[in-house]
């Protein structure tokens, strides 16, 4: 059997802001049907590096592939229209608006015919039907009013309705920066097995966490990130959550294979 090929690929990506050196020479992988991990100290460009694969940040060198095929994305809309949808450590949603106007951020349903067209008129009604829907499939939320600012929800609802709305639309890949930092016990039980039942119907994920428990019972395999590249490769079943630490801060030597 072939091995399959990388559906996200990034090679030597470097971004700088200043004289800091945010990604030098990162590589990244994600294959079909995975949860990764990605691990690394504060500061080590885990964040810079889901930037430049979301079109957040565009790097200064180095190339990104999607399917193979050499992708630039110069907005996150553009990763998004490709597919690739991004929940950042800090939260891209609108406080003022309601949960409903949140979902559908840059993606507005309009009204059929000429008043969507050619009027530009918002389908309310259908933007609130599906993203009722929506979280309720996904069981993620216990929120009645669809229409309820964002600024009035705790900042784990918050983030609730920012992972439902990656999971709802997400293509080809969904990533999470941090996606339980915020969350209480019961909230991030929910996103983990949210992101579970992602990776069953066959969705990749990138998970960035600084939780080692939460990253060594959903990934299948682990990038750890230092000083602004992927130093290696691991995977829950050949290495232990102190091995995992221990590499990511330079404790302990990686070993160049990578799983
Ligand atoms: N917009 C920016 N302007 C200047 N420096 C930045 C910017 N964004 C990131 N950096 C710097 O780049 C480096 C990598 O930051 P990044 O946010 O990617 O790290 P991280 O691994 O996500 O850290 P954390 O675990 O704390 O989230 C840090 O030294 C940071 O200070
Ligand atoms: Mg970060």
């Amino acid at each position: 059997m072939n091995a399959p090929s990388p559906i996200l690929q990034a090679t030597g990506l470097v971004k700088r802001y200043g004289r800091v050196t945010a990604l030098d020479r990162a590589d990244f992988d994600l294959y079909p049907g995975e949860v990764l991990a990605v691990i690394g100290d504060n500061g080590a460009g885990k964040s810079s590096l889901i930037k430049a694969l979301s079109g957040a940040v565009v790097p200064d060198a180095g190339e990104i592939r999607m399917h193979g095929e050499p992708v630039r994305f110069s907005s996150p809309m553009d990763a998004r229209t490709a597919g690739i949808e991004t929940v950042y450590q800090t939260l891209a949603v609108a406080p003022a608006l309601g949960i409903a106007d949140n979902l559908f951020l840059g993606r507005e349903l309009r009204k059929p015919g000429l008043l969507g067209s050619v009027f530009r008129m918002l389908d309310k009604g259908a933007m609130q039907r599906q993203a009722r829907e929506k979280l309720s499939d996904l069981g993620l939320l216990t929120i009645q009013n669809i229409n309820q600012a964002v600024e009035t929800l705790s900042g784990g609802q918050r983030q609730g309705v920012a992972v439902a709305r990656s999971a709802a639309f997400g293509s080809q890949v969904v990533i999470l920066d941090e996606p339980t930092a915020a969350l209480g016990v019961k909230e991030s039980r929910r996103v983990l097995n949210l992101i579970r039942q992602l990776r069953d119907k066959g969705m990749p994920i990138v998970l960035i966490s600084h939780n080692m428990p939460h990253v060594f019972e959903v990934a299948d395999r682990i990038h750890v990130h230092r000083l602004g590249r992927r130093i290696a490769v691991i995977r829950p079943d050949t290495h232990t959550m102190s091995d995992a630490v221990a590499i990511m801060t330079g404790a302990m030597e990686a070993s160049p294979t990578i799983a």
